[in-house]
């Protein structure tokens, strides 16, 4: 992992990079040729959470080599800045029919795990047949929820990141790297 400390004067919430452009293409990749090979030859249903995992499910799908279909659900902890605020809500708004089809959930990182265990279950209650889960970002020393993901880009301290999808304040989810937040936006809060 990339953990060069470059300024970002210009980006005035953000203290430093954590994971750089190029690492997290590099990494991607890796990522895809894993998943490429635990499903050759099966039918695959990705499922996205919006927004977050937008950029890294683009990425991701363009490497992917089985005619997978692509469906997305929309959840939010997070209503303003960094503070959690317990139960997500999940709006199960999925157009296709899972039931019998090997899954893919695809999240930006994976935090308290409140989230992904949430849509998990949903997934399973639908009568997938299996689901498998794939973040770009693990946060394990924050996690309330026993849940672990199949598939992990890269494992990060606790901080509050933004970039590659992930937002602060709805901002930064264009930045291509990953970035850290300046303590002072989320003292207290993670
Ligand atoms: P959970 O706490 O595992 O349920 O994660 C919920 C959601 O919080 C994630 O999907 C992210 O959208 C968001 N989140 C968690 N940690 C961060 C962070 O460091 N930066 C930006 N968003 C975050
Ligand atoms: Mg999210």
């Amino acid at each position: 992992m990339a953990t060069a400390r470059k300024p970002l004067r210009e980006l005035k919430h953000l203290d430093h990079i954590l994971v750089s452009e190029a690492a997290i293409r590099r990494r991607v990749a890796a990522l895809a040729d894993e998943i490429n090979r635990a499903y050759r030859g099966k039918d695959l249903t990705v499922i996205a959470i919006v927004n977050g995992a937008i950029i890294f499910t683009a990425d991701l799908l363009r490497q992917l080599r089985s005619p997978l279909r692509l469906d997305c659900v929309r959840a939010s902890s997070y209503h303003a800045g960094t503070a959690a605020t317990g139960k997500p809500v999940i709006v199960d708004n999925l157009k296709l029919d899972i039931a019998g089809q090997h899954v893919l959930l695809v999240d930006d990182i994976l935090d308290t795990g409140n989230t992904l265990s949430a849509v998990h279950e949903l997934l399973l209650a639908k009568k997938a047949a299996s689901v498998r889960t794939c973040v770009l970002l693990d946060k394990k020393a924050r996690r309330v929820v026993p849940f672990e993901a199949e598939y992990v880009g890269f494992e990060i301290p606790n901080e509050f990141v933004v970039g590659y999808g992930l937002d602060f304040n709805e901002r930064y989810r264009n930045l291509p790297c990953i970035g850290v937040l300046k303590r002072r936006y989320y003292a207290g809060n993670l």
